[in-house]
């Protein structure tokens, strides 16, 4: 497998919205550029809680986070990995690893005990990918739904 020596994970920025939706079109074939314009903010809560991967100045992945209880520092102060995104070109390179890698370390440094996802059942690549990242199932939370239509 062909590793990215030169990837750089540095802090999201709202001038990174139009390489996203370039990567969510790759991904899920729509473009969604007013979703991601209120996804990405313009002034983070925390400027390491959303990173993007680049290489050569070209953003290829990114990932992006939330913590609640922090400004309170509360002791069950958790963490969502929200969305995690690589360019199909670059994907099977360790691009999502090291977002992850960063974002658990990011998040360890904010006294976050615990991340949560939400993954859908069908989407086996996620799950694979969270799997070899150490995520587990979870045991205390369940999601609920109620469908209404
Ligand atoms: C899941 C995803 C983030 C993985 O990104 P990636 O950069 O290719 O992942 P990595 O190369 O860092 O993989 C790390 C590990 O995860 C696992 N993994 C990743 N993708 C996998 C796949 N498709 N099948 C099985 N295992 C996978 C592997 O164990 C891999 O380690 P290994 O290559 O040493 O075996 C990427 O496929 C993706 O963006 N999918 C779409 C997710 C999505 O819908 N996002 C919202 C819209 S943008």
């Amino acid at each position: 497998m062909e590793f990215l020596s030169e990837l750089n994970i540095r802090p999201m920025t709202a001038g990174d919205v139009n390489a996203i939706v370039e990567i969510d079109l790759k991904v899920i074939g729509k473009s969604r550029p007013d979703y991601w314009k209120k996804m990405v903010p313009e002034n983070p809560q925390h400027p390491f809680l959303s990173l993007v991967a680049e290489v050569e100045g070209k953003v290829i992945g990114f990932v992006l986070g939330e913590v609640s209880g922090w400004e309170f520092g509360v002791p069950d102060t958790i963490g969502w990995l929200s969305i995690i995104g690589v360019d199909p070109d670059h994907q099977h390179k360790g691009v999502a690893r090291r977002l992850s890698q960063e974002f658990v370390k990011n998040l360890k440094a904010m006294n976050v005990g615990v991340i949560y996802t939400l993954v859908n059942w069908n989407d086996w690549d996620l799950l694979k990918f969270y799997k070899a990242m150490g995520f587990t199932r979870g045991g205390d939370m369940i999601n609920l739904e109620l469908k209404i239509d």
